[in-house]
Parts: C-alpha cells; sequence; structure tokens
C-alpha cells in the first residue's frame, strides 16, 4: 500500500509541472521576433532607414522597393474619384432633365422669322467640331478606364474587356496632344470675344434671365458663354499640362511623385470639365430653340439674335443695315 502511494506521486508530480507549465505557457503571449518583419518596416517606411538602399539602376525611385504612397493613391482613384466623379456626372445629367421636363427648351421669342445672320466663319465651325470630336472621344475613353472595369466586364466579359481597354488607350493617347493643340487655336480665335463688358453684369445678375424667363442684353456671347470659355481654357489647360506629363514621362524623369501628381490633376480636372460640358451640350442643342444652327450652319435666325444677343444684333444691323434676305446659304 505504501509502496502504491509512493508510485502514485511520483507519476502525480510531473504530470502536475506538465499541467502547471502549459498553464503558464498559454498565459504568456507568443510573441516570435521575426526578423523579416524588421526588414519589411524598414523597406515600407524608407525615411527610417539607417543605410540607404543602393542599386545599380540610376534613375530616380528604382532604390524605392515599396512605395507606400501608392496604396493612398489608389484609394483615392478607386474610391474617392470614381464614386464622388460618377455622382457630379449623373448628379448634372437628372438636373438637366428635371429642368427639361419642367421648364421645356427656351424659345426664340416671336419664333423663327425666316430672315438669317451669319454668327460664325467656316473656320469657327471646322475648329469647334475639331475641339468637341476629339474632347468627347477623349471623355469617352477617360471614362473606360475609370468605369470600365465595373461596367464593360459586368456586360460583355473580361475577354472583350481587354481589347477594348487597350484600343481606347491607345486613342486616349493619340488625341491628347491634337486637344492641347486645338484648345490653343480655340483660346486664340475667340478670346477678343470672351473678354468682360459690363453688358455682362447685368446678364449674371439676373442669372441670364433663368429667373422670370426674361432674355438680359447680351454681346456676340453672353456672360454664362464667357464662363464656359474660361472654364474650358483653365481646366483644360490643366488637362492638357498634366496629360501630356502623363504621355511623355521621361519629361518628369518617369519620377513617381510628379506623375502621381500629374494623374491626380488629371482625373479632377477631367471630370469638372466633363460635367460642365455636359451643361453646354444641353444648352447648345436641345435646351435652346434655334442654337444648334448656330454651329451647324453658321448662322442664326434674326429672332434668335434679338432673344439671346440683342446688343449684338444691334451692332450687326447698324454696320450692315437690317438683313432683309437669308444670309444662309442652303436657302440662298
Ligand atoms: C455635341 C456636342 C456639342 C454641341 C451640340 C455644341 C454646341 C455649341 C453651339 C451651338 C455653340 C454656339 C453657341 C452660340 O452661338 O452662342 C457652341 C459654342 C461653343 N462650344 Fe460647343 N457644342 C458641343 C461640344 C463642345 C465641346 C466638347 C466643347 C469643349 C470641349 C465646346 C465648347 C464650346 C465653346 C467654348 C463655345 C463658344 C462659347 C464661347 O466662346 O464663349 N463645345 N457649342
Amino acid at each position: 500500500m505504501g509502496l502504491r502511494l509512493l508510485m502514485l506521486l511520483l507519476l502525480l508530480l510531473p504530470a502536475q509541472q506538465l499541467v502547471a507549465a502549459s498553464e503558464a505557457a498559454a498565459n504568456v503571449p507568443i510573441y516570435f521576433s521575426n526578423p523579416g518583419a524588421e526588414v519589411w518596416n524598414a523597406v515600407r517606411q524608407r525615411d527610417d532607414l539607417v543605410l540607404p538602399a543602393r542599386t545599380q539602376a540610376p534613375r530616380p525611385d528604382d532604390a524605392v522597393l515599396i512605395d507606400i504612397e501608392g496604396e493612398n493613391f489608389r484609394h483615392f482613384r478607386d474610391e474617392k474619384l470614381t464614386r464622388y466623379g460618377g455622382w457630379a456626372m449623373a448628379g448634372i445629367l437628372i438636373l438637366l432633365a428635371l429642368y427639361h421636363l419642367v421648364h421645356g427648351p427656351v424659345r426664340i421669342v416671336d419664333g423663327e422669322s425666316g430672315s438669317r445672320i451669319e454668327r460664325f466663319k467656316r473656320y469657327d465651325l471646322i475648329l469647334h467640331w475639331v475641339l468637341a470630336g476629339t474632347f468627347l472621344i477623349l471623355a469617352v475613353t477617360g471614362l473606360l478606364f475609370l468605369f470600365g472595369r465595373l461596367v464593360i466586364i459586368p456586360w460583355l466579359g473580361i475577354e472583350a474587356f481587354g481589347p477594348i481597354a487597350l484600343a481606347g488607350k491607345w486613342i486616349h493617347n493619340l488625341l491628347g496632344p491634337p486637344f492641347a493643340v486645338v484648345l490653343v487655336l480655340f483660346f486664340i480665335r475667340f478670346v477678343g470675344k470672351n473678354l468682360p463688358r459690363a453688358a455682362d453684369i447685368v446678364w449674371l445678375a439676373k442669372l441670364g434671365g433663368f429667373l422670370g424667363n426674361s432674355h438680359p442684353p447680351a454681346g456676340f456671347f453672353n456672360a454664362g458663354e464667357k464662363i464656359l470659355f474660361w472654364l474650358l481654357i483653365v481646366i483644360g489647360a490643366g488637362i492638357s499640362v498634366s496629360g501630356l506629363v502623363l504621355d511623355f514621362p521621361f519629361v518628369v524623369d518617369s519620377a513617381r511623385e510628379p506623375l502621381r501628381l500629374a494623374q491626380v490633376i488629371h482625373g479632377l480636372t477631367t471630370v469638372a470639365l466633363m460635367a460642365v460640358i455636359i451643361g453646354h451640350i444641353y444648352l447648345g442643342s436641345v435646351g435652346t430653340e434655334g442654337t444648334l444652327q448656330s454651329m451647324t450652319r453658321g448662322n442664326v435666325d434674326t429672332n434668335w439674335a434679338k432673344t439671346h444677343h440683342s446688343l449684338w444684333y444691334e451692332e450687326v444691323s447698324s454696320q450692315q443695315g437690317k438683313p432683309e434676305k437669308s444670309a444662309d446659304p442652303e436657302k440662298s
């Protein structure tokens, strides 16, 4: 009996030791000092690195192994720009559709007279439509980069998205420089007609007649068109410069920071100009009766001129006399 008790004690003692040891081990936090983690921390936060990374490659950023700013950029582009840019454009479309539904198009006072007056030369029409054409193609291909994955892949499938995106990229890259050139020509041609005049203050104070359905006097371009012109020039310059940097990255040594900045500026400015141009396309076509012919035929009905640009109409008719005959080459 005494021997059995001794054996039991001899077995229980180490068992109790084992249980105590395992209990203690379970309560102690497991901490592995992983040398790999320190290396990766040093690689990610390069400013803390005592010894800077060295490389045989001479170009900027080649010694940066992990670019932590890239994650912030991805967040801005994929989450902020797509979401708020999409909302801005959809918001403008919805507002215009509601306005059109409630208000309808702005009519020519007294309707068409049948006599016409020259407004734009052939060169003006070519300039406008080349600028509009390049901008619209750039806008569609640009939107393809921003929303293509979300829209095209579920719609046409991933196999179709590849070639479409590649074609879009080539078209976008090639059309960027012509857009910048036409923008400069457009500026030179129309800057004179877009300088501010006293009548613009009255026009703006009356919000272009938006409230009360009046038609405040305006010269060749009204204050709204002048604002469009200057927005186009200033935002268009931002789009062009940032786009050219992205097209020809060697001008900034292909360094990440200026390229990222160019991409942020390009994204914000293009979304802003697209929202502005959506409004312009509406007002230049279905939103205002008789306006589109100004840019398709180069001439307008005299009653249209009296309604929207009365000061310009007075100027022209005092110089040339009131137009009796049609100035429309298709009709005369
Ligand atoms: C389908 C698309 C477009 C239509 C239907 C359209 C229509 C028009 C019309 C009718 C005018 C003449 C307005 C007047 O006689 O007072 C005009 C002028 C103008 N358009 Fe467009 N347009 C379009 C696209 C664009 C685009 C994409 C841009 C710019 C990227 C643009 C920029 C301008 C500018 C700046 C003016 C002259 C206003 C000024 O200089 O102040 N247009 N457009």
